[in-house]
């Protein structure tokens, strides 16, 4: 019997890449925000009755970090509330309900990797939204499967990497923040996790709950930018910056309305053990996308 998926969000940038994914999985239907009023119960609760669908695939959120510290109210719409519902109308109708969380749940104080059991406080706006949707998706008795990820980036829609490649290309000198540490996530990893762990529970290995999802290794926003110059270089690529000219500066000289966790990095051993997954380096799916990008410029 076939498999019905309903993929919220399918513009962004994970829901993009999990259009591609859940293909393996079983029949995608892709929703946007042309096609249903996210915030309007109602309009939700007919979408997920009409479709019927055996899982739901939420990649929605509302990601303006910043703007969130000034748009609370939305980005509790998006963030708290329809993960409520969601899991609510998971649970009544026995949908399996995979959703994203983030490692702004943390405060960033921890000196080692963060597990997924560790003490959450949010520093801002978007991740105390994102926390109560997670804690109200597990208070609904659904089943689900939430991945924490954190430094997202793709081809589509704004992200740190494509930021530096347009000022790598403008500049010759660049500031970047060295204090803050992570690891840059491909959205396309995250989709093809998703689709492996969603096969691999089918057939009865893994469990449901909460896994970390990041490539492995660490680096600062510093080190990123500079590996992208560096290796967009060796591809070819033309940049007005040298990947020494670039600056390393704590973020305490970059104030953003809402404030950021200085450690971000999150231990995926549940994930790998779970599903018995290895994840790459980090390095290795950003030289993948950079050469992508350069051989389409
Ligand atoms: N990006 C990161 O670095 C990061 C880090 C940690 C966790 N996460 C989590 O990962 C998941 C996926 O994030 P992402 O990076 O793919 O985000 P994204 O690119 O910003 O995509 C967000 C999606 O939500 C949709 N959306 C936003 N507001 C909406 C509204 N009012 N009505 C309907 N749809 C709306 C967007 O639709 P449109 O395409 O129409 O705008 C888009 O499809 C989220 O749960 C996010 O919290 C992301």
């Amino acid at each position: 019997m076939t498999t019905n998926i309903l993929l919220l969000g399918a513009d962004g940038q994970v829901g993009w890449e999990l259009r591609r994914s859940l293909l393996s999985v079983g029949r995608v239907t892709a929703i946007t925000r042309q096609h249903c009023k996210l915030t309007d119960k109602a309009a939700v609760t007919a979408l997920i009755a009409s479709h019927n669908p055996d899982i739901i695939v939420n990649a929605v959120a509302y990601t303006a970090v910043d703007l969130a510290e000034d748009e609370s109210e939305q980005a509790y719409a998006l963030n708290r509330d329809l993960p409520t519902l969601l899991g609510e109308l998971a649970r009544q109708r026995d949908i399996l309900l995979v959703d994203y969380s983030t490692d702004y749940v943390f405060d960033g104080s921890k000196k080692e990797p963060y597990f997924e059991h560790d003490q959450t406080a949010p520093a801002n706006v978007y991740g105390t939204s994102k926390l109560a949707g997670l804690q109200a998706l597990q208070a609904s008795g659904c089943r689900y499967l939430v991945f924490r990820v954190s430094w997202v980036y793709s081809a589509r829609r704004g992200n740190f990497i494509k930021t530096i490649l347009r000022l790598a290309a403008e500049r010759d000198a660049l500031n970047i923040v060295s204090d803050q540490i992570g690891s840059p996530t491909p959205a396309s990893l995250i989709g093809d996790v998703t689709a492996n762990c969603l096969l691999l529970l089918a057939v009865g290995i893994g469990q449901t709950g909460v896994y970390h999802l990041a490539p492995t290794g660490q680096t600062s926003w510093h080190g990123l930018a500079q590996e992208i110059v560096r290796h967009g270089q060796a591809l070819g690529m033309s940049f007005a910056i040298k990947p020494e000219a670039i600056q390393p500066i704590p973020a305490s000289d970059y104030p953003t309305p809402a404030q950021r966790p200085a450690n971000s990095v999150m231990n995926t051993d549940k994930l790998q053990r779970a599903f018995k997954l290895q994840l790459p380096h980090w390095q290795e799916p950003l030289a993948h996308l950079l050469q992508e990008i350069s051989t389409r410029s």
